[in-house]
């Protein structure tokens, strides 16, 4: 943990300096293979989460290139946990390669946060995330897009989603607010 906090303030410190080069431009290479492997993360994937990456990024188009806010929108929150973070993030710089991820305004607690958490979420020192929130927050999601593509089952939600995020924020079995912002901005999993 100690590691983890450090590691993630050199990654802030190094963002916060006046660097040029850091917002590097994606590569058309890997925004080639992105498209080619939409919605696929380790050789598991379902339409819902298909579903969620079009709603992203449709919305994210029509934000134009100013304001860019994918932890304002359920879909963009729930497909970085679907697709990877890392994948959604480049692949929304593929759509407008001004888009500086590092610079996207924290994820929105009010409305998608405290969605997915509950009432808990406005407690003194809110509440984490625990993994029936998550699969509620997927089967939901998906279902607010008209999709049906369900994933095939909670534990695959649990071993093939859930588990590549505990297991890079490092939270326990439940993932409080700043961490799972972490993982949005930071993670490749
Ligand atoms: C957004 O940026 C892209 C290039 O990254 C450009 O092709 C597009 O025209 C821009 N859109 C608007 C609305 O400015
Ligand atoms: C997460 O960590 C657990 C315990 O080490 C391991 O069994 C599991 O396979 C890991 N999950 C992923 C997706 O790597």
């Amino acid at each position: 943990m100690r590691f983890f906090i450090a590691f993630t303030s050199l990654i802030s410190i190094v963002l916060a300096l006046p660097n040029p080069a850091a917002r590097a431009e994606i590569d058309p290479n890997t925004c080639t293979a992105l498209a080619k492997n939409v919605g696929n993360y380790h050789y598991q994937n379902f339409g819902g989460c298909n579903a969620m990456i079009r709603d992203c990024v449709s919305t994210f188009k029509a934000e134009g290139n100013a304001t860019h806010n994918p932890w304002g929108s359920n879909s963009c929150v729930a497909a970085a946990t679907c697709w990877g973070a890392g994948s959604l993030r480049d692949y929304l710089q593929c759509q407008d390669s001004t888009f500086d991820p590092s610079s996207a305004p924290t994820l929105d607690y009010t409305n998608v946060y405290a969605p997915i958490v509950g009432d808990c979420a406005w407690q003194e020192g809110g509440c984490p995330i625990t993994f029936q929130n998550y699969v509620d927050f997927i089967y939901r999601t998906t279902s607010d897009l008209g999709s049906s593509g369900y994933p095939s089952s909670t534990e695959t939600l649990r071993n093939y989603y859930w588990s590549y995020v505990i297991n890079w924020t490092t939270s326990g079995e439940t993932v409080p607010y700043t961490n799972f912002n972490d993982f949005l901005f930071y993670s490749r999993t």
